[in-house]
């Protein structure tokens, strides 16, 4: 009996990666290819604004800080996740996060949507020194953020945002500077935490 196609596939084995990495290529490509073009991806949800300066530069201190290794910033659409931390994270609040901050690592809470849920002087407690205000805390203590933001070239942060597609006009970047006078890490730290999630609004 002749070979059929599949028998002759499975016994040449270049055949079999070839045709294999092109079936996984195809249905990668239909699965991903759409996420650059849907508007559920690509457009800020209402209420989603660029991060103004002051947030912008607290958002790169809590990069620099490594905040992420502890912290999600994502709610996943699970029960469990939406009572204790408020409405699922949907793509369209990420579109001004370059890079965004979902991650997978909770050694502390998703901080998602932590925005609003304290006063700022809790925050400014609680980042010089977490056992101040939660006894049992193993995040580290933050004692240096209390100083100023000094040496930031916050334009250059914006104009290479603006050029991964973020709409700063040519007016907030030359004014950016002067936003930041007077402004402490630990103000711009807690301004970033403030506003995390807050564009969508949820009862808890
Ligand atoms: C070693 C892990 C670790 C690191 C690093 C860390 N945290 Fe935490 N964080 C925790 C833990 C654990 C908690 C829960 C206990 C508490 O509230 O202190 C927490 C709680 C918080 C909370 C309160 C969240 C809530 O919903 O109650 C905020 C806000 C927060 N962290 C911000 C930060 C920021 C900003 C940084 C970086 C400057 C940071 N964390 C770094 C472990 C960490």
């Amino acid at each position: 009996m002749a070979q059929s196609g599949h028998e002759f596939i499975e016994r040449n084995v270049a055949w079999l990666i070839v045709l294999c990495i092109l079936v996984v290529s195809v249905g990668g490509l239909v699965e991903i290819v759409p996420l650059f073009f849907q508007k559920s991806t690509t457009q800020p949800v209402t209420g989603v604004k660029p991060y103004e300066p002051v947030r912008l530069v607290g958002r790169d201190i809590y990069l620099r800080e490594g905040c992420y290794n502890c912290h999600s910033q994502m709610i996943r659409p699970f029960r469990a996740e939406t009572e204790r931390y408020g409405h699922y994270s949907v793509a369209g609040e990420f579109v001004y996060d370059h890079p965004f901050q979902w991650g997978s690592k909770r050694t502390g809470p998703d901080l998602a949507r932590v925005g609003g849920r304290y006063s700022d002087d809790w925050h400014r407690i609680h980042l010089l020194n977490p056992r101040d205000v939660v006894p049992e805390s193993n995040m580290p203590a933050y004692r240096w953020l209390d100083r100023p933001v000094g040496g930031v070239d916050v334009r250059a942060r914006m104009r290479a945002l603006k050029l991964a597609g973020v709409p700063y006009s040519d007016q907030d970047i030359e004014a950016a500077p002067k936003a930041l006078e007077g402004v402490t890490e630990l103000d711009a730290l807690v301004a970033y935490l403030q506003g995390l999630g807050t564009a969508i609004k949820t009862v808890r």
